[in-house]
Formats: C-alpha cells, sequence, structure tokens
C-alpha cells in the first residue's frame, strides 16, 4: 500500500471526532500569537524606515534591533549579532570554533538539532548526563579529570529542550568555574528564559561571568518562529569572527523581520506576548501532568517551571518506537527520547505541551494511553 493510501486509510479510521494532536512540535499555537501586534510592527516598520527595511543591511544585524538586545543584556552593542534563528546562531558559531575531532560538551538528553549539527562537523560530542537540576557537573569534572580537553560545553540552562530542567544556581557557578579553569568556552542556548510561569529567575551565566560565555537566544517561543529572528552575545572578538562568517553566508540576516521585531519590542508588545504565552504554557503543564498521573501511573517525569517540554520516562523496558506508531494510528504525535540522545533513550518521550489547547492535552493523553495499553498487551515480537 503507497503512503499516501496507508495515510487516508488511517485518517478514515481515526473517525471525524478524532483530531490529529501532536505534542511533537516545540512551537506556541496560533491562539498565543499576537498577529494583530505583528501586523501593526509590521506597519510600523515600514513607514518609520522604509530605506532600512529595504536594502541589504549589514551581518551584525538590523542597528535598532542590535542596539535593544545589548541593552536588554546590558552588554556593549559590538557584542551582539542578530541572526535568522538561534539555529543560524548556532551554526555560525560552530564554524567558528568547532573543527572536525574537536570535543564538545552537550546534556544528555540535548536538542536534537544541536546534536545533529555537532555530529555533521565530525565533532567528539561527549554527552554528560542531565538531572533535574541540570547537567552533572561533577560528571563534567570526571570528564576533565580524564584529560578530554573540550571546546565547548552547550548548555541549555532554562526549562531545557528536551526535558525542561533547569540548570541551579550552584551548578551555574561551578560550571563557570570549570570554564575559568580549563579554558573551554560554555555556549548557552537560552531561548526559553523569558517563560518561567513558576518559581525564580535565575541569573544567565552570561550575566555571572562573560568572559567564559557565548549566549543565544531568540523571538521564536516568545513571539512566533515564523519571524526567525535569534542572536548571539559573547566576547567582541569572537563576533567580529563570527560577523565575517555572516557576511560571506548571506550578506545581511532578513532587516523585514528584524525590522518588526524591534518595533514589536519597542512598543511594550513584547512583555505583553511574554505574558500571554506564559499563561497559556503555565495552564498546559498542569493540565498535561494531572493527565499523565491519570492516565499512566507508572510513569515518571518533573513538573517543568517553563517552557515548552516535559520529559517522560516510562518503565525500562517500554518500547517507544511501537508506542509512536500505536500513537500515529490514534492520531497522536510525540517525538521519541531516542532522537535526543547518542544512544539509549528506548523508554522516553519528548512531550511539548506549547502547541495544544488544555482540552486538546487531556484527549491526546487518553489518546496515548490507549496505545499504551496496546502495545503492553500485545505478545512479544508482535507488532503494535
Ligand atoms: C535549545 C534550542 N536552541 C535553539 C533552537 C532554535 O531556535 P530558532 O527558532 O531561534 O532557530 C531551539 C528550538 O526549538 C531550541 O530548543
Amino acid at each position: 500500500m503507497s503512503g499516501s493510501m496507508l495515510r487516508s486509510q488511517q485518517r478514515r479510521s481515526l473517525g471525524p471526532m478524532s483530531k490529529p494532536i501532536s505534542f511533537a512540535r516545540g512551537a506556541p499555537s496560533l491562539d498565543i500569537i499576537d498577529v494583530d501586534g505583528l501586523r501593526a510592527s509590521a506597519d510600523q516598520a515600514f513607514t518609520a524606515d522604509p530605506a532600512g527595511m529595504t536594502a541589504y543591511g549589514t551581518s551584525v544585524g538590523y542597528i535598532p534591533l542590535r542596539q535593544w538586545i545589548a541593552e536588554w543584556h546590558g552588554v556593549d552593542v559590538k557584542q551582539v549579532l542578530v541572526t535568522n534563528g538561534s539555529m543560524q546562531a548556532d551554526a555560525f558559531l560552530f564554524d567558528a570554533l568547532v573543527q572536525a575531532g574537536d570535543a564538545v560538551i552537550v546534556e544528555r538528553p540535548t536538542y536534537d538539532r544541536t546534536l545533529l549539527s555537532l555530529r555533521g562537523r565530525g565533532a567528539d560530542v561527549r554527552m554528560v548526563e542531565l538531572e533535574p537540576d541540570g547537567i552533572d557537573v561533577a560528571a563534567v569534572e570526571r570528564v576533565l579529570a580524564a584529560g578530554v580537553r573540550p571546546k565547548l560545553a552547550h548548555i541549555i540552562p532554562n526549562f531545557q529542550n528536551p526535558a525542561g530542567y533547569t540548570l541551579s544556581l550552584s551548578k551555574r557557578e561551578r560550571l563557570l568555574a570549570l570554564a575559568r579553569e580549563h579554558g573551554f568556552t560554555i555556549f548557552e542556548d537560552d531561548p526559553y528564559v523569558a517563560l518561567r510561569f513558576e518559581g525564580e529567575s535565575l541569573p544567565t551565566m552570561l550575566s555571572l561571568y562573560g568572559d567564559s560565555v557565548v549566549y543565544a537566544s531568540s523571538f521564536s517561543k516568545t513571539v512566533c518562529p515564523g519571524i526567525r529572528v535569534g542572536y548571539l552575545v559573547g566576547p567582541e572578538p569572537l563576533i567580529a569572527r563570527v560577523a565575517k562568517i555572516a557576511t560571506g553566508t548571506y550578506i545581511s540576516p532578513s532587516m523585514v523581520s528584524q525590522g518588526i521585531v524591534y518595533q514589536f519590542c519597542r512598543s511594550g508588545a513584547l512583555e505583553r506576548s511574554i505574558e500571554t504565552v506564559k499563561a497559556a504554557l503555565g495552564e498546559r503543564a498542569r493540565t498535561l501532568s494531572e493527565a499523565l498521573r491519570r492516565e499512566f501511573p507508572d510513569a515518571r517525569f518533573v513538573d517543568p517551571q517553563g517552557g515548552y517540554f516535559m520529559w517522560v520516562e516510562l518503565p525500562r523496558g517500554t518500547d517507544v518506537d511501537a508506542l509512536f506508531d500505536a500513537a500515529a494510528e490514534r492520531g497522536v504525535q510525540f517525538v521519541k527520547g531516542s532522537d535526543f540522545v547518542l544512544d539509549g533513550g528506548e523508554a522516553s518521550l519528548r512531550l511539548a505541551y506549547s502547541g495544544v489547547t488544555p482540552e486538546e492535552i487531556d484527549e491526546g493523553v487518553k489518546r496515548l494511553a490507549g496505545a499504551y495499553e496496546q502495545i503492553r498487551s500485545a505478545p512479544a515480537g508482535a507488532a503494535a
């Protein structure tokens, strides 16, 4: 049977009430994106600065937005470079710092695209276990004591993708001390920092000791991903090197997107958008954890204090590949835990609650529980 016949048969078997529900995409649902605010910001951008919106611009980004970001982080403007999404910032940074064979420490699990990007460059990727209060710093010390000399340690400090965990203050300080002592750079990848819906905010490692840190963030999670605006903050000489790579790659990032984001920020729409997104995420996260407690009593997970994701560990031996297929038959998507590690992760999954309403979460977890029941009752070796 062809793929499209199979998909249309699956759609028929789902029935009209079974709308697909995706826990897979780390993106906000349309109802929490300020489309009117973006339209007004676009109008303001073209009215206030038609020449800036229509010219090539410079590789460091749209100058007023660059300045706004510098003030937001309390750094010199020369330390900032704006990019088309923070994925582009990551790629430029790796181009500047990582050669084939270089050791790079990453969290286990970590953002799958970072993992792919580093592996694609031939980096010697060293995964270090992630704990609910952040990377296991004692294990980092052991890696260093074994003689590994990393170029970078990639850390997602707040509401980590995929686990939703947050790095504690004491671990931030210990990591910075290790970076100073062993001469490596911490790549602080922080797109979720503004989205805390519970607990106290923690200082960025950039603000604690900027010399050892290159920081990346993004407007994808607070405004919308389609705008594709992210940025890097780092030591001036490194940013100047990255700017040269950016010039050779695309002359300049999109000035129109950055002009819209700039107007969105300066008009106060950004603060309002962050409040809307945080309120929705807090409710969605609570709904998801209640649904999981009800439907998956044997699952282990930590309630996130912000961000988009929850990491769910099912009992050892659970076949999440089979669960993935059985869930897809019921119109539910998630990302398998194994996508976020180099090996293992077979009994875990990432659930993104950012793109689903509380009603969809309840319905989605119910369907997922049905899929779980199906794979557990299937005879060993049978396809689910
Ligand atoms: C940790 C992390 N870094 C970077 C990105 C990429 O963000 P952007 O949309 O700005 O390219 C994501 C997106 O999911 C992410 O989770």
